[in-house]
């Protein structure tokens, strides 16, 4: 099971030394993953089932790109996993699925591990699974899904952040469909909660969750692994 936390803009530095620390020395079993703010990442000592990641990063390995991190200043931090397609990447910062290949072939070439996440918007799940389906196809254009170090994210967009969860018949429909398609492991996100958790990773196909929100609180995600742990 993987169970990945998306700190987004929370957490600094400080904190994000505790939460980190705090999580490496429980001994859990699970893979466990962490994406703090760039400017908390550190070179942190860690067990081999827990890495410390990147939110995002631009396709470069440096360059004159005022404002942007690229992989040069990731590996500094031994940065092994990447978030990339990040559902507030591509409808709040606007990013296109062109630049968002240019990202997944990038971090592709450094042999990067990629948590690549995908969903719908309100106005498609309201049109049923075949049009669910046929937008999340869209946003593996150009992507590789055979590579051996892809993770996949289902969040569908109307439930990150707000409290409403997929219902857990829904999740299954896509994640069965998706299983059709991709190998790689498949993680649910949206709304999650340490309550909800163990119902989620319990669906068939689902090998674990990506939580913004509920993560925050060390004590929560504690609980959410410690769920994974026990499953
Ligand atoms: P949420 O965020 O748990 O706050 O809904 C999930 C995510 O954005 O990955």
């Amino acid at each position: 099971m993987i169970v990945a936390s998306n700190f987004k803009t929370n957490h600094n530095r400080k904190s994000t030394k505790e939460f980190v620390d705090f999580i490496n020395n429980q001994n859990y079993f699970s893979e466990v993953r962490i994406y703090p703010p760039f400017t908390a990442l550190n070179n942190f000592e860690l067990t081999p089932n827990i890495r410390v990641g990147a939110q995002n990063f631009y396709p470069v390995q440096n360059g004159s790109f005022t404002g942007e991190i690229g992989f040069d200043q990731l590996e500094e931090f031994d940065v092994e996993t990447v978030l990339v397609g990040h559902s507030e990447r591509r409808h709040v910062l606007g990013e296109s699925q062109e630049s968002i290949c240019l990202k997944y072939n990038f971090a592709k070439e450094k042999e990067c591990e990629i948590v690549y996440c995908v969903g719908e918007p309100k106005e498609i799940r309201e049109q049923g699974i075949e049009a669910v389906m046929s937008y999340i196809w869209k946003q593996f254009d150009g992507i590789d899904i055979d590579y051996d170090e892809l993770v996949v994210a289902y969040e569908p967009v109307w439930a990150i952040g707000t409290g409403l969860s997929a219902s857990l018949e829904d999740i299954k429909e896509v994640l069965d469909n998706l299983r059709a398609k991709v190998k790689a492991p498949l993680l649910y996100g949206g709304s999650v909660k340490v309550e909800t958790t163990k119902d989620i990773l319990d669906i068939e196909n689902c090998d674990g969750i990506l939580v913004g929100t509920a993560s925050w609180d060390v004590n929560n995600f504690s609980k959410m692994i410690e769920i994974a742990d026990n499953l």
